[in-house]
């Protein structure tokens, strides 16, 4: 394959939801505590996430004061030395993520120690390219107006040697990769609990497409589900 293998893990709520207050009930804490576990399990090269949940997760909504940097433009995607060989991968298709470090600073060891990897289209602003130059962020450009995730894939790993990516949500960007067609396995720690109308689902504008179960586990009330990707072959794919 010329791109990673993909595996898509959430949490989930009873009724296919991943977004919103269900994961902060008390009924969803061992489903978050599974869920971590897991990610720990995989041991894949790094894991990525849509520029919202990057938001939430790690950055805060922090920004960068841009008029301080240059507006250079070069539409070159630019590498740094001394990778970690681990990877966080914000899909940031206007440059909209404020980093204080290059890698994750974080607890657990699934998420902390990360290099950060920006994922971005033609849209970033020039400035925010030189910011991230300035932090020793690498980045790569997928696209002109819309994230292609084909080309980014190939890229995370002709550039950085990613062979096994955990997709980490949310919503939106999971609909764009299941789309994309490029979730070779679902792994869904499934919550007891039903969420809010408003709330957003495992993929946001989905297509159909055949998965097969794998495996099952079940620990503290919550359900783990690992699917495979049927290939047009009608095998799974590994
Ligand atoms: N249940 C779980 O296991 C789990 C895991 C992770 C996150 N979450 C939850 O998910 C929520 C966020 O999910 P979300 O669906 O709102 O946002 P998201 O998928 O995290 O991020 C969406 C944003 O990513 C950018 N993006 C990158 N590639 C894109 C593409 N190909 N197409 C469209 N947009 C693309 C866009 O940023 P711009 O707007 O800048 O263009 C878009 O608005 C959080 O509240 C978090 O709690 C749940």
């Amino acid at each position: 394959m010329n791109r990673p293998y993909v595996i898509c893990h959430m949490v989930t709520s009873l009724d296919g939801k991943v977004t919103g207050k269900f994961l902060y009930t008390p009924q969803c804490e061992s489903a978050t505590e599974l869920y971590y576990q897991i990610n720990r399990d995989y041991q894949a090269d790094g894991y990525a996430c849509g520029r919202v949940t990057m938001e939430g997760s790690f950055t805060g909504g922090w920004y960068p004061d841009l008029s301080e940097f240059e507006p250079a433009y070069s539409p070159m995607d630019y590498l740094v030395d001394d990778l970690t060989g681990f990877y966080a991968v914000a899909f940031d298709p206007h440059g909209k993520l404020g980093w204080k470090s290059s890698t994750i600073i974080d607890d657990d060891p699934g998420y902390g120690g990360a290099q950060v990897i920006e994922v971005l289209t033609h849209q970033v602003s020039g400035r925010y390219l030189t910011y991230l130059q300035s932090m020793g962020i690498p980045y790569i450009f997928a696209g002109d107006t819309e994230i292609d995730i084909e080309e980014a894939l190939f890229k995370l790993k002709a550039y950085f040697g990613i062979h096994k990516l955990l997709l980490e949500g949310g919503s939106i960007l999971n609909g764009a990769f299941q789309r994309a067609s490029v979730i070779d396995e679902l792994s869904l720690v499934v919550a007891p609990i039903v969420a809010d109308a408003e709330d957003k689902p495992l993929f946001m504008d989905s297509a159909i497409e055949n998965y097969a179960l794998e495996d099952v586990r079940y620990q503290n009330g919550t359900l783990w589900l690992s699917y495979k990707r049927y290939c047009q072959c009608g095998n799974t794919l590994n």
